[in-house]
């Protein structure tokens, strides 16, 4: 089974052809970052309008590359929702028309079952159940996966996701958008323990989270000082470690309570070499193993919508002519 998969639901344009015999046969990402860059964040309207006109081009890309034509794909997925509505119109317009003229089944996607599931399109993927971590740029959540539709969900942010938190310090301190890869960048010139940002809710039991307040710390220490270059790094570090260590805290807790041994990292923040780092160790030293997709398919991508889509109309789901795109859709309602 071939199946072309639409990411279209932020800032990227992401396509991909997965085969359920061979695995990923091409993807192709669009990353419409400095289309943005200069209004310090994504802009609806011009990310919608970006993804018409980059969409059909790289499904052309990704076909040529794989070698396949129209007829060889046997389904389309696009991602549906959460997201930016007219974003998502584009690709569920677009997936569902490509799908009526081709004559094939079409299945709308959760952005966030994609992450979820993304480390599967690794060599060693990891079996159910397992605790996840999804850290995006609108989620921040921990679930225990029984299975494929199978998601309870543990702890989420009460406000900020973490990738916003990340976006957020880094504009203000100056570091420019998307604010995850930036502070963590300059966070390697930090200086240790300069400063001291809080580690939210984790004083308490429970496994939310909450951001907004580690942001506003930051954003304190920002407006007492001067920034130059060594305080915007060493405040870049001590930010980048207090949501590392509250991440880290959460995870062991939400282990504790489900008792797997099995962690999947995933989202865009899970590129952080940090939070990386110190998952690793800290599930190592209770025996769990960890999961991540490889870096590129940390943050959004075709492939991810792909394979989900490969599963979900390899087990008989399809819709009608009709199109979904829903800005807001939680996780746990894919749950059957
Ligand atoms: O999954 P994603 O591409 O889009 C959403 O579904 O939101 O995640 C994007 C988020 C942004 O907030 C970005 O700053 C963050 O992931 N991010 C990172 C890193 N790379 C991307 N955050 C921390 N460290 C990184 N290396
Ligand atoms: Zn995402």
């Amino acid at each position: 089974m071939r199946i072309l998969g639409l990411e279209t639901s932020c800032d990227d344009t992401g396509v991909a052809l997965y085969d359920s015999q061979v695995g990923l046969l091409a993807h192709r990402l669009f990353s419409q970052v400095d289309l943005h860059i200069d209004y310090g964040g994504v802009v609806p309207e011009l990310a919608s309008r970006d993804h018409i006109r980059k969409a059909l081009p790289l499904i052309r890309a990704v076909m040529e590359e794989a070698h396949i034509v129209s007829s060889e794909i046997d389904g389309i997925a696009y991602t549906a929702g959460p997201g930016l509505a007219g974003a998502l119109l584009v690709g569920a317009a677009l997936g569902r028309s490509l799908a009526f003229a081709w004559n094939v089944p079409c299945v709308a996607i959760h952005h966030m079952e994609g992450h979820l599931l993304s480390p599967m399109l690794e060599p060693d993927p990891p079996a159910f159940p397992f605790t996840a971590l999804l850290v995006s740029g609108g989620h921040t959540l921990l679930a225990s996966v029984g299975g494929v539709g199978h998601y309870q969900i543990l702890g989420e942010s009460v406000d900020d996701a973490a990738g916003e938190a990340f976006d957020k310090t880094a504009k203000l301190l100056g570091l420019g958008y998307p604010g995850g890869p930036a502070i963590a960048r300059v966070a390697q010139h930090g200086t240790p323990g300069r400063f001291q940002f809080p580690r939210p809710m984790t004083d308490r039991p429970g496994l939310d989270f909450s951001f907004s307040g580690l942001k506003t710390a930051a954003a304190i220490a920002i407006q007492k000082l001067t920034l130059n270059e060594q305080t915007i790094a060493d405040i870049a570090l001590s930010f980048e470690e207090a949501v590392v260590d509250t991440l880290a805290t959460k995870c062991k807790r939400a282990l504790d309570e489900t008792g797997h041994g099995r962690l999947v990292v995933a989202g865009g923040v899970s590129a952080n070499r940090r939070l990386r780092e110190q998952l690793v160790r800290m599930a190592e030293s209770r025996g769990v193993h960890v999961y991540y997709p490889r870096p590129e398919f940390c943050t959004d991508n075709g492939a991810m919508i792909a394979y989900v889509g490969y599963l979900r109309l390899s087990a008989g789901q399809s819709e009608p002519l009709a199109f979904n795109a829903r800005a807001r859709w939680r996780i746990e309602e894919l749950t059957h």
